[in-house]
C-alpha cells in the first residue's frame, strides 16, 4: 500500500524525543525519509526540565530506520540561522529533495507573570519559540521553491497561540505570534502551491508537560503530586474527559496536514486540544 506521504522528505525540528520523534516516526510509516534536527543539550538558563541528548536523537534515528526510511540527524539550536541552513542543505543534499517542513521545537520556562518575567527568560522563550520558527522556515524554504513541487508547512503552535493563560506570558506571546508567522507565510507562499498551516495542542504527554513543575503547578495544594493527582484537575481545561493528549495525536494531525489529502488547505490554526479552546 502506498503510504500518505511517500517518497517525500520531510525536515523535522526538535526531533530527539516528545512530539518531534512522534512527526518523525509518524511520517517515516507513511513513506517519508526524514532530515532531524534537535539541540539535544540545555537551551535556556533557567531549564525546569531535562533536556535531550544525543542519545535521544540517535534513538529516533534508530525508530526511522526501523521503519525502512532513511533519516538524517544533526545536533543544531534552531537559534543558529547559519547551523540549521547547514543541516538543512546537507540533509536534502543526501536525501534528494524536500516536500514538508515542521518547525516544531521549543521551550517552556518560568512561571512568572509579565510584569514579573526576567528579561533573561522573555529573550530566550521569543529567540527560541518565534524567531527560531522563523528561522527554521527561513533556512528550509528555498529547497521548496527550487523542488518546484509546492509543499506544506507546519508550525507547532499551542492552545497558547489561540488563548491566553496567566504565569506564562511570554510564551503565549511567543506562540501567538507563530500563528501571525503562520498567516504570512501562507500568504507569501501560497503562489508557489506552498501550504502553511499550524498546530495547536492542549497538554500532551512529554517531559515538557509531564513533570513535577507541572504537577505542582495543578496542583499547589499538595506537597508531592503524582499523575493522578492532577489527572482530574487538568481534566477541567477540556470538553472531552481526558487531562492529555498523546503525541501521536498531534502526529497525526501533522500527518494529514503533510499529506496531499490537505491540499487546499492552507492558513489553517488547526487545534488538537480536546476542546479547550471551547472553554
Ligand atoms: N507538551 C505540551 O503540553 C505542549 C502543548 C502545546 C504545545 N507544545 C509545543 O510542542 C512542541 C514540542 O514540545 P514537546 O511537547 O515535544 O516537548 P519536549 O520538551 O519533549 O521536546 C522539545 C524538543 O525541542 C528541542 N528544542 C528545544 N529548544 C531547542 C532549540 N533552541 N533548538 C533545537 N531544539 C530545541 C528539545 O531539545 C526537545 O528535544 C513545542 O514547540 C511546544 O511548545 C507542547
Amino acid at each position: 500500500m502506498v503510504g500518505r506521504v511517500e517518497g517525500k522528505v520531510a525536515f523535522i525540528t526538535g526531533a530527539a524525543r516528545g512530539q518531534g520523534r512522534s512527526h518523525a516516526v509518524r511520517l517515516a510509516q507513511e513513506g517519508a525519509d526524514i532530515i532531524a534536527i534537535d539541540a539535544c543539550k540545555p537551551v535556556s538558563g533557567s531549564d525546569q526540565i531535562a533536556p535531550s541528548t544525543p542519545e535521544d536523537l540517535a534513538e529516533t534515528a534508530e525508530l526511522v530506520k526501523g521503519l525502512g526510511r532513511r533519516i538524517v540527524t544533526a545536533e543544531v539550536d534552531v537559534r543558529d540561522f547559519e547551523a540549521l541552513k547547514a543541516a538543512v542543505d546537507s540533509g536534502v543534499e543526501q536525501l534528494g529533495r524536500l516536500d514538508i517542513i515542521v518547525a516544531n521545537a521549543g521551550i517552556g520556562n518560568g512561571g512568572a507573570t509579565l510584569d514579573q518575567t526576567s528579561e533573561q527568560d522573555w529573550t530566550v522563550m521569543i529567540d527560541i519559540n518565534l524567531s527560531g520558527v522563523w528561522k527554521t522556515v527561513k533556512a528550509a524554504v528555498p529547497h521548496l521553491l527550487s523542488g518546484g513541487n509546492g509543499g506544506s508547512i507546519i508550525l507547532t503552535s499551542s492552545v497558547g497561540g489561540l488563548k491566553a493563560y496567566p504565569n506564562t506570558g511570554h510564551y503565549i506571546a511567543a506562540k501567538h505570534g507563530v500563528v501571525g508567522l503562520m498567516r504570512t507565510f501562507a500568504v507569501e507562499l501560497g503562489q508557489h502551491s506552498i501550504r502553511v498551516n499550524s498546530v495547536h495542542p492542549t497538554n500532551v504527554n512529554t517531559p515538557m508537560f509531564m513533570n513535577e513543575g507541572t504537577m505542582k503547578m495543578f496542583r499547589p495544594d499538595l506537597e508531592n503530586p503524582g499523575v493522578e493527582d492532577f489527572r482530574p484537575v487538568a481534566q477541567f481545561m477540556h470538553v472531552l474527559p481526558v487531562g492529555w493528549v498523546e503525541p501521536e495525536d498531534i502526529s497525526n494531525a501533522v500527518l494529514f496536514l503533510a499529506s496531499d489529502e490537505a491540499r487546499y488547505i492552507t492558513g489553517l490554526p488547526m487545534t488538537v486540544d480536546a476542546g479547550s479552546t471551547l472553554k
